[in-house]
């Protein structure tokens, strides 16, 4: 009995595990933040408009509050917030279209905190993302300036006075540099990245988790079969020939197993086409999916992936 209680404790305090929703609803033109005490930010719902008659309605005429069925989907708030500690902004600068113009609206945004890290570059700084064995993945990126105070030591207030920017290709940038690596090293410059605030001093806050990476092996004549149980497949290499004499070579004549150096070009890009973004995909370790690379050697497949969350 003892027993069972601590197992069920500690299950619902592992990290992951535990997912509370949180909502938060902000009335138009007041400020908005979303923030986690652990774990970073995930939105699962934004919505601007109207659907229940009391909230946001102190001061306001009837005529003002009566359509409660009015909503409008805002992904710009999970685009600006997903994956940070702290997320604050004030609801209107984001230039959301009316959904029900003569209403008085709110936002309604709910979040869960997921796990990840988030590291905080000041301009011109360069920082390293290392995950050891596992793979990086990037959650979001921003180089920018959203609050007055980080990144400011020592700095006149006027360079810091623009707390709504945002580059736009930060993190398309920072993913193409860091996804599906084990280590990457980001510098915050407006050489790399467009500079959304001309005169305001920028920093680069980057979060992301590591991904654990898989290794499949196949002997050639078999199929490879790939599964996700979350997220989707991302192939990181693959090689259909043979790099090592031992791997698939029980009951094969020394012939067969002595090129160690065989290496299939094409399969990357057979198997990224085959397996990447899905959950699942089977691959046939064959000389007509790859063409072959060393003949008169018995081959395999061997592929690294890892499951990336989306
Ligand atoms: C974020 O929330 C959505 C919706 O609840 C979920 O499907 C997704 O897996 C979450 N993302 C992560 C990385 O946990
Ligand atoms: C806010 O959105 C959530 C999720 O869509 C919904 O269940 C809830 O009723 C909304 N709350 C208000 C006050 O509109
Ligand atoms: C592999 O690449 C090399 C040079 O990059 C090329 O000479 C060779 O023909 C390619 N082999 C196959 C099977 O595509």
């Amino acid at each position: 009995m003892f027993v069972l209680k601590l197992t069920l404790l500690s299950l619902l305090m592992a990290p992951g595990l535990l997912v509370y929703a949180e909502n938060e609803i902000t009335c138009y033109g007041s400020v908005q933040h979303l923030g986690c005490d652990t774990g970073v930010i995930n939105v699962t719902s934004a919505l601007y408009g109207r659907t229940d008659k009391s909230i946001c309605s102190v001061g306001r005429p009837a005529s003002e509050t009566q359509n409660t069925a009015c909503t409008l989907n805002i992904p710009i708030i999970s685009a600006r917030c997903n994956g940070f500690r702290q997320c604050e902004f004030k609801t209107d600068k984001l230039g959301s279209t009316d959904p029900c113009l003569g209403t008085f609206k709110y936002y309604n945004t709910t979040f869960t905190c997921m796990q990840g890290r988030v590291i905080v570059i000041c301009e011109d700084g360069y920082s390293t993302l290392d995950c050891g064995n596992d793979v990086v993945d990037i959650i979001n990126a921003n180089y920018g300036r959203t609050d007055s105070t980080t990144c400011s030591t020592g700095l006149p207030s006027f360079i810091l006075a623009n707390t709504n920017c945002y580059a736009s290709n930060t993190l398309s940038l920072v993913a193409a540099e860091c996804n599906g690596k084990t280590s990457c090293t980001v510098h915050a410059s407006y050489t790399i990245f467009n500079d959304p605030c001309i005169g305001i001093s920028k920093y680069l806050t980057v979060s992301y988790r590591c991904l654990p990476v898989y290794t499949s092996v196949t002997c050639e004549g078999s199929n490879a079969a790939l599964k996700c149980e979350a997220g989707v497949l991302d192939i990181l290499s693959a090689n259909f020939g043979r790099t090592d004499s031992t791997t698939c070579s029980a009951g094969r004549p020394r012939s067969q197993i002595s090129n160690t150096k065989c290496y299939g070009n094409n399969t990357l890009a057979e198997v990224t086409n085959r397996c990447e973004g899905k959950s699942s995909c089977v691959v046939p370790a064959t000389n007509s999916v790859f063409s072959d690379p060393c003949v008169g050697t018995y081959k395999y497949l061997s592929i690294r992936y890892s499951c990336r969350i989306i």
